[in-house]
């Protein structure tokens, strides 16, 4: 078993460079089913979630070939059109290839991908579409059987500004019968990302980073040749590390617009923030406020950030008040930093952290999701003493070499194997 220990209290300082995005490369590797041939994407991270992405590739009879951060999909005819529980319960976004497979050959059996420790996590947003564009679709032994002769364009309204639901209905509509509308939709950097990687193979889409996106269908698509976005929230967790250790950290190769709702935080905290075109810098800061914090749907502020923002909260200057508006449950981080001596009053979906500049202490704690385990290191930055992270598979599911970009803006941490 790994773990990442961490003796912290050293303010971190230097230039770090982002990863590929996980959640835009996701999508986008899914995407590559819609075509035959060869597809080659750039700047893929080298992440767990992305070697469950090829293994579930490869069940579909396609080749994957990684070279660096270069990934090679080779899309076959496929055999069985089977996504196996093995494959989806190890990664919920495994889901994404429902739209696709359909589309394209009319049948898939697709495992239903169950909750998960954040919360319950339906597909109802990712069926009911399908079922509007005319899927035939029964759920029986775990598994989600999708049929259609061919998908037909419709206008969607969405209940809820779903991610990987307005993903997976966009990769099925390219290559619906006619033109489909899609209402309330997600306008996450990572949809955007989508939405362009699929216009380049030739589909015809228009309105992504919009709630309304509009695509006609065509007849067939081409392979990519694609380069995916840098990932806003590890760019945000490396931002929050140098904040919260009083640090001086310039992150670069990252997208300072996609960072709007974060930057905005930290000014409010009375952090100084510079930007460039690709940048973002954050400069020491001896003391911060507290300030209350909603997560919600881009550009709000980012549910993905809430666990590393309530870190940094626990040195913050007086009290914050934290509500968690998209999962119902992602406050395992709480009883963790408990651990480690925070004041937080959790509440449903409400978190309340009084914060108190230097009142954690290193201890042993234990990671419960992924980013939550990036909650645990950044206090673990912020303790003296040492803080041992154990059950970090959660962190190796979504940032690349975390702990060696840490250690390179001259922190104290390591990978140990117990
Ligand atoms: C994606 C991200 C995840 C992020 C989340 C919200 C990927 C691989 N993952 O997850 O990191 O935290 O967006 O920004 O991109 N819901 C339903 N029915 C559905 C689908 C979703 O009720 O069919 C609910 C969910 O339970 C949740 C909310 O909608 O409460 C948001 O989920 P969604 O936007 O779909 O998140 P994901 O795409 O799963």
């Amino acid at each position: 078993m790994d773990v990442i220990v961490i003796n912290g209290g050293k303010a971190l300082s230097g230039s770090v460079t982002t990863s590929g995005s996980k959640n835009a490369a996701l999508p986008l590797l899914f995407a590559a089913l819609l075509a035959k041939g060869e597809h080659s994407f750039e700047n893929v991270p080298q992440l767990k979630d992305i070697d469950s992405t090829e293994l579930l590739l490869n069940h579909l009879n396609c080749e994957t070939y990684r070279t660096g951060n270069q990934l090679k999909v080779t899309v076959n005819e496929p055999g069985e059109l089977v996504a196996p529980y093995d494959i989806v319960r190890k990664m919920r976004a495994s889901i994404l290839c429902l739209g696709p497979l359909l589309a394209r050959h009319g049948r898939v059996k697709v495992s239903l991908p169950g909750g998960c420790a954040i919360g319950s996590r339906p597909i109802n947003l990712h069926i009911e579409p399908l079922q509007q564009l005319g899927a035939h679709i029964e759920i029986e032994n775990g598994y989600v059987f999708a049929t259609a002769k061919k998908l037909v364009g419709d206008r969607i309204v969405f209940d809820f500004a779903t991610v990987g639901g307005t993903e997976n209905i966009m990769m099925a509509a390219t290559l619906c019968r006619g033109t489909t509308v899609l209402e309330n939709v997600a306008r996450e950097p990572e949809v955007v990302d989508l939405a362009r990687c699929l216009r380049s193979m030739g589909a015809k889409i228009e309105g992504e980073g919009t709630s309304t996106i509009t695509i006609e269908g065509v007849d067939e698509l081409e392979p990519a040749a694609y380069s995916v976005i840098p990932d806003r929230i590890e760019a945000g967790t490396l931002l929050l590390a140098g904040a919260i250790t009083g640090g001086d950290v310039k992150v670069v190769k990252c997208v300072p617009g996609d960072l709007y709702a974060l930057i905005n935080k930290l000014a409010d905290c009375g952090f100084e923030i510079e930007t460039g075109e690709d940048w973002v810098r954050v400069k020491p800061c001896k003391q911060w406020r507290a300030v209350d914090l909603d997560t919600a749907p881009h550009p709000g502020f980012p549910t993905d950030l809430q666990a590393q923002f309530m870190a940094l909260m626990t040195q913050a200057n007086g009290t914050s008040v934290i509500t968690e508006r998209i999962f119902e449950n992602r406050f395992m981080h709480v009883q963790e930093l408990a651990r480690m001596g925070a004041n937080i009053t959790p509440e449903t979906q409400v978190a309340v952290v009084h914060g108190n500049k230097g009142g954690l202490s290193g201890a042993p704690v234990m990671a419960t999701d992924l980013r939550a385990s990036a909650c645990l290191i950044l206090a673990g930055l912020a303790t003296e003493g040492e803080t041992v992270v154990s059950r970090i598979y959660h962190l190796d599911r979504g940032y690349e070499n975390l702990e060696a970009k840490l250690a390179g803006l001259g922190a104290r941490i390591e990978r140990r194997s117990l």
